[in-house]
């Protein structure tokens, strides 16, 4: 691995433009704090093509703060209150049909098309028949839209978890029992950490600086590193192993910031972050608490490209899950 043999800041080549790559918390800090004195976000030129300027991701300054305020109003905890059943139904649905569906399910693509009807029921307010309709062109035409762009990819956690923390009402979750889900929660960050879907982050040196010993010239390229900077945080010891306990304990005081960042950091954090938390513990309940599983392939081999992504769609055989 280039890490292991460059260092945690070192030099490549990205799209034939001279590139820093960095990792590390105390590295990344500086990154992701030093936007607009420092760097600025600059996605690759496709990205910023198919997306266009308009986006939140490619606005800058003022433009950016402003629009970046008025999208998290719909991601408030109002907000987020209203869109869980509507969450809760569409996962219900899918599951349902994954439980007879034969031989199996390829989880992945599922996943994505799961995402994508909560997205627009959530995000553009369509109707669950108007989705049913158009569902596979609207589904193809989003795909190829965002072929090696942008997809969110989910992983199902092996096994092991817990099933209904302390006898909880799961049928209808609100935010403050999704809240109370604790060990779920730290189900999905320990997921997150082990396999951050987005990799890392896109900026440009606004002017010559230094980091840690290392010059970084104006106008150069530079990638923050998620998915390396996990791989060498100190805080998380046998970094190999599933253990969502690690995020039970309550961190050090003085333990640094930026080791754990899979929605990044600053004033480009993830806007989606509250959302994709209460998705994805709705989606872990329903699955836990109604299905058994299991990989067909054994615990998947997961690929960057852009995103993370398991190389087998993950097909899966569900069936139903009985208390006992
Ligand atoms: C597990 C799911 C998700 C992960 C891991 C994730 C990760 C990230 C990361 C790392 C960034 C920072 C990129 C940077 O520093 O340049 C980011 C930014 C962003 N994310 Fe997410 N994200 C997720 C879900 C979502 C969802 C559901 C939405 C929208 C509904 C969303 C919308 C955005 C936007 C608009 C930005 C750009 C913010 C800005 O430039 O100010 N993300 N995300």
């Amino acid at each position: 691995m280039k890490r292991e043999k460059y260092g945690y800041i070192y030099r490549t080549h990205l799209f034939g433009n001279p590139t820093v790559r960095v990792t590390g918390a105390e590295n990344i800090r500086h990154i992701l704090l030093g936007e607009y004195r420092l760097v600025s976000v600059q996605w690759p030129s496709s990205v910023r093509t198919i997306l266009g300027s308009d986006t939140l991701s490619n606005m800058h300054g003022s433009q950016h703060k402003t629009k970046k305020k008025a999208i998290m109003r719909a991601f408030s905890k109002e907000a987020l209150e209203l869109y869980i059943p509507v969450i809760q139904q569409e996962v219900q649905t899918a599951v349902k049909r994954w439980l007879v569906q034969d031989p199996c399910v390829l989880v992945y693509p599922e996943m994505k098309r799961l995402m994508f009807r909560i997205a627009m029921r959530i995000l553009l307010g369509f109707q669950p028949e108007q989705i049913w309709t158009d569902e596979q062109q609207l589904v193809e035409a989003f795909e190829e839209m965002i072929k090696n762009l942008f997809s969110l990819p989910i992983d199902v956690p092996f096994s092991g978890l817990y099933r209904g923390e302390n006898g909880m009402d799961l049928e209808n979750l609100n935010i403050e029992s999704l809240e109370q889900l604790k060990y779920t929660g730290c189900v999905l960050k320990e997921t997150l950490r082990i396999n951050p879907p987005v990799p890392g982050g896109f900026r440009v040196a606004l002017k010559t600086f230094e980091l840690n010993g290392y010059q970084i010239p104006k106008g150069w390229n530079v990638i923050y590193s998620i998915c390396d900077t996990h791989d060498v945080a100190e805080v998380f010891p046998n970094k190999e192993a599933f253990q969502p306990e690690r995020f039970m304990k309550k961190p050090l005081a003085d333990s640094p910031r930026f080791q754990y960042i899979p929605f990044g950091g600053g004033s480009r954090m993830c806007v989606g972050k509250e959302f994709a938390k209460v998705l994805l513990k709705i989606f872990l309940v329903e699955v836990v608490t109604k299905c058994h599983w299991t990989l067909l392939n054994g615990p998947p081999t997961m690929k960057t490209g852009p995103t993370v992504y398991p190389v087998d769609n993950l097909p899966t055989k569900f069936t139903s899950y009985v208390k006992t």
